[in-house]
């Protein structure tokens, strides 16, 4: 890997994040949902880019002085490369930067990689979903990052 930067989500990225989030999700986001995130004013959307290309992209809803992770993809041949880590990193500082002072999000109970990640940064498992996501009934596990400003 050459250059990473993280970049704020823009539209000449939208086909891009449609692409990846189709390739790493059971349930991916229509290009319609991908464009709202274009203009959330409480929308915090970092794009990850290698030598100038989209390898992933992370977002998060600021709710009073929590960040809600809402999505986390790294494009799958370039995964296992530190990017998402170092993108969540990039995500949850820009975060605090806007007055976070914790995070939250959830996943599902079976994506253990993703589990693996989140725990890096403090997240622990605080709630379970049972049957939360409806293509397969999973359960989804509710995780709390309960000190932003120990970890960015
Ligand atoms: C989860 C995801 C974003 C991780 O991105 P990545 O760039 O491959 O991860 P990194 O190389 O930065 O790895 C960082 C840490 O994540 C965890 N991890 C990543 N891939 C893993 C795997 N296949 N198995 C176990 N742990 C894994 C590990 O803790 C790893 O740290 P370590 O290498 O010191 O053990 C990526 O697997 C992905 O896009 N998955 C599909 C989409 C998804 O599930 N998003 C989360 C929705 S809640």
């Amino acid at each position: 890997m050459n250059t990473l930067r993280f970049v704020p989500f823009a539209e000449q990225h939208v086909a891009d994040v449609v692409r990846i989030d189709h390739a790493c999700q059971s349930k991916p986001w229509s290009e319609a949902a991908v464009r709202l995130e274009l203009e959330r004013p409480e929308g915090v959307f970092l794009v990850a880019l290698v030598d100038g290309e989209v390898a992933g992209f992370a977002g998060a809803w600021m709710v009073l002085d929590e960040a809600h992770v809402i999505n986390v993809a790294v494009d799958p041949p370039r995964q296992r490369n530190r990017i998402g880590e170092r993108m969540i990193a990039a995500l949850l500082q820009e975060c605090h930067k806007k007055g976070a002072t914790c995070a939250t999000l959830e996943v599902r109970a079976g994506n253990e990689p993703a589990i693996a990640l989140y725990k890096k940064f403090g997240f622990r498992d605080v709630a379970r979903r049972r049957g939360y996501y409806i293509d397969n009934k999973e359960d989804a596990v509710v995780m709390w990052c309960d000190a932003l400003a120990e970890v960015v």
